[in-house]
């Protein structure tokens, strides 16, 4: 099978696209055919070694947005038939394996892609969508609260602001202008251009703020919280000057890392076949363009989401 794959921690020039075998269904695993597999942050971060060996050691096979067709089973499977569409978030935080025409998933970690989107679309949605799920769960987000979510535009924000619309908060979102007609549509009640003016200064009263910046946004976003509020913080945002602020603010912080779940791609299939949720693809790009994939998406200002076409 094809497979992108890179010997030695580096840029994105270490990614090549080489022959390799096909993976072996272990018991309670699935192996997909692999219609299309959805590019994070996350991806760089692990290529280029940023944490180590966290997410494995070279060479191995990246990706952790999958979206195909079951093409056999694993011993023990049940949930599943051969020819069934799936799509999930495999194996997360450990070597996920979307950048191949073949992977093999645990079972418990797909569910059935939403019938009203394709492949390509359906890639965009696991690694972002468990974590905005999983985020807001963790944070309680109730109806009526008022939620600041950065980089409003991007993979997790798109989806953070149509969630938490759905979830009944009052959503502001920090996007650069040309953005903004982007966001209104996709449910925010108030946008900031965060290039033209300091985001602090023009909101607050917050009870949530969903922090995927870190570095001086998680600082200067306490001072957009109400008493009470919450940092959520989906990078290492959390430092300790920012935790003793907090503290001294009477704010709380909190984060999280996303995890795989079944049950919570089930419920994203849900939103998205009843309207809740949809995706932006903002470049769809063969699996032979990973490295200009990578180049696009780390330059910080996509749209939605980068997919990449392995078997459509
Ligand atoms: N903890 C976890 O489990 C977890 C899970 C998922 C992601 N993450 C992390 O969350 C971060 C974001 O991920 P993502 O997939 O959403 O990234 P992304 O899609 O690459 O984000 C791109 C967006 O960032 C916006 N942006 C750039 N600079 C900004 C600024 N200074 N202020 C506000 N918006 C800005 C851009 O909007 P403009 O073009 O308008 O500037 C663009 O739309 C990454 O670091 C990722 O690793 C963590």
């Amino acid at each position: 099978m094809r497979a992108v794959v890179f010997d030695t921690f580096g840029g994105p020039e270490v990614m090549y696209v080489a022959d390799r075998p096909v993976p072996e269904p272990a018991p309670g695993e699935v192996l997909v055919r692999v219609a299309a597999a959805g590019v994070n942050p996350i991806d760089w971060i692990a290529r280029e070694g940023v944490l180590g060996t966290y997410f494995g050691t070279p060479p191995y096979v990246l990706g952790w947005d999958v979206s195909g067709v079951v093409h056999a089973l694993g011993d023990g499977v049940t949930e599943f038939r051969v020819g069934d569409e799936v799509f999930g978030m495999p194996r997360f935080p450990v070597a996920g394996g979307g950048y191949a025409e073949f992977a093999a998933i645990p079972a418990a970690e797909l569910a059935i892609k939403p019938v009203s989107i394709d492949h390509a679309h359906a890639a965009g949605v696991p690694l972002v969508g468990l974590t905005v799920l999983q985020s807001f769960d963790i944070a309680d987000l109730r109806p009526g609260q008022r939620v600041l979510i950065h980089a409003a535009a991007g993979g997790v924000g798109s989806t953070a602001v149509q969630i938490a619309k759905a979830r009944g908060a009052y959503v502001v979102g920090t996007a650069s202008e040309a953005n903004h007609a982007y966001l209104r549509e996709l449910g925010a009640d108030e946008v900031i251009d965060y290039t033209a003016v300091a985001f602090e200064d023009a909101i607050g009263g917050m009870d949530l703020v969903l922090d995927v910046r870190g570095a001086d946004y998680a600082m200067r976003s306490l001072r957009t919280l109400k008493p009470g509020g919450l940092l959520f913080s989906l990078v290492s945002g959390v430092t300790p000057d920012v935790a003793a602020a907090a503290s001294a603010a009477g704010v709380r912080t909190g984060g999280t890392a996303v995890r795989p779940d079944g049950a919570g791609m089930r419920a994203l299939a849900l939103r998205i076949d009843g309207g809740d949720l949809r995706t932006h693809l903002d470049h769809l790009l063969p699996l032979e363009q990973v490295v200009e994939a990578h180049t696009i998406g780390k330059s910080g200002h996509v749209r939605g989401k980068i997919v990449l076409a392995v078997s459509l």
